[in-house]
């Protein structure tokens, strides 16, 4: 079977999966059932049927925090708003980070305040890759980061997670705060200080568990600046900034910070440099966990006036995973591959398979954009002319389509990976110990 987004399977290295998941019988019908019912089956207790039905455990790890799913939405233009939030969490994701917001001190005053144009228009077209045979889609859109006041972001945030509370599902803010270019004296610690112990105490007034998440946002910082040449620069940002969120409370245990790393315009080896900077540092300047990795940046490419702008598709989750690999393997090497802090992965998470591929990995959780964007009737078949909102059937799609989804590859790797736990489940989290590529 075809699937909607894809025309060709990604089957060439980097990525690791055959064409298509060889299941039992029983259960590709089941399966094929599955996908015809259409998006209402993931706005049940999904986690709980998939259980039942398939001995799959579909747990993640988020920032330290186990989620009921492992995908989430990563930040960006759907998660700026409460209802945007409610929809997701009827839908059953597993979290959701909040569109990223831009750092400034007790005077308002914003290092990164080019950052916060408003723009609202966004056009989803194919794109073809250029690295990989394989159509999928990307988003073009101008605008930057939050726009509006800053109090208005602490109300979405505590708004969210009151949401997020009665769902169980985790939330995290975004920020972007000042990074000096080479230049400039040093960090503007007053952003950090300010906008961190704001953030801080939303989340503690809106009774959020634990210590409040944050997901640092360097993308696309550097990529459309011309700070672009700056390698060693880059690499003290990774040192300096998870440092300086924890000082920013009394009590540095009291954020858990997420460093989203970008995809800058160095070649492979210096992303792979980027990781091992946050692999290797020891507290405190360490980040508890690793986003990886935005969108990548064209500087020939033209949105309207604009030249330079960011893209994804089938060459992001292309590149991705190159890079993820190029960095396992140097980690084992060289020994860091266990000090790899949790990672999250993102970028053209299209489907259940590229899903599969991060988590194989190492990703305990991915996060997906684009794919809640798609036009409806990419969604397949049994979305078209129902109800669901795009979240539901974008999770639907992701989950359970017959070739593509994450229900038959979490089942092939069971039936041809040994992924199969002595509880007899089948464990999305067990995909990192998977050493060799399935059969
Ligand atoms: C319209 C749009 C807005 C985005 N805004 C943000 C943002 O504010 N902060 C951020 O960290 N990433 C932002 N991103 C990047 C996404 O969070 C995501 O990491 C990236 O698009 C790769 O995932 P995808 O291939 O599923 O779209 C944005 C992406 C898009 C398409």
């Amino acid at each position: 079977m075809n699937t909607t987004t894809t025309l060709t399977p990604p089957t060439e290295p980097p990525f690791v999966l055959p064409a298509a998941p060889r299941l039992p019988a029983a259960q590709a019908e089941r399966l094929v059932a599955d996908w015809e019912r259409g998006a209402a089956l993931v706005e049940s207790d999904l986690p709980a049927y998939l259980r039942s039905a398939y001995q799959l455990d579909i747990t993640g790890q988020y920032a330290g925090r186990s989620t009921h799913s492992p995908v989430g939405k990563a930040s960006g233009q759907l998660s700026l708003n409460r209802r945007q939030v409610e929809t997701d969490a009827a839908a059953g994701l597993g979290f959701v980070v909040l569109k990223t917001v831009i750092a400034q001190d007790e005077g308002g005053e914003q290092a990164m305040a080019a950052w916060t144009t408003p723009e609202t228009h966004m056009t989803i077209e194919p794109l073809a890759g250029r690295h990989v045979a394989r159509l999928g889609w990307n988003v073009t859109w101008k605008g930057r980061g939050w726009s509006e006041p800053f109090a208005s972001y602490l109300e979405l945030v505590q708004a969210a997670i009151q949401v997020g509370n009665d769902a169980g599902m985790v939330i995290a803010p975004s920020c972007k705060y000042h990074l000096p270019g080479p230049d400039e004296a040093g960090y503007r610690t007053g952003e950090y200080r300010y906008t961190t112990r704001e953030l801080a105490a939303a989340w503690r007034a809106a009774g959020a568990a634990g210590p409040l998440i944050l997901e640092k946002d360097f993308s696309p910082t550097l990529a459309g600046s011309d700070l672009a040449g700056q390698r060693a620069q880059t690499l003290d940002w990774l040192r300096v900034v998870p440092q300086l969120v924890k000082k920013a409370l009394p009590d540095p245990a009291g954020v858990t910070v997420g460093m989203k790393v970008m995809n800058t315009l160095f070649d492979d080896d210096f992303q792979v440099a980027m990781l091992r900077e946050l692999a290797v540092a020891l507290p405190p300047q360490r980040a508890d966990y690793i986003t990886y990795a935005n969108r990548l940046f064209d500087p020939r490419r033209r949105i309207g006036d604009t030249v330079g702008a960011a893209y994804g598709g089938p060459d992001l989750s292309h590149r991705n995973l190159t890079v993820l690999d190029a960095a396992r393997k140097q980690a084992r090497a060289e020994g860091w591959l266990d000090a790899m802090p949790e990672l999250s992965g993102t970028g053209d998470v299209s489907s259940g398979r590229i899903a599969v591929e991060y988590g194989l990995r190492g990703a305990t959780s991915v996060q997906c954009h684009t794919l809640f964007q798609l036009p409806t009737v990419y969604y397949g078949p049994p979305a078209a002319g129902r109800p669901g909102s795009k979240s539901a059937k974008a999770l639907h799609l992701l989950y359970f389509h017959p070739v593509e989804g994450l229900v038959p590859w979490l089942l092939h790797m069971r039936h041809h990976a040994g992924l199969r736990a002595t509880d007899g489940l089948t464990h999305w989290r067990d995909l990192a110990t998977v050493r060799a590529s399935p059969e």
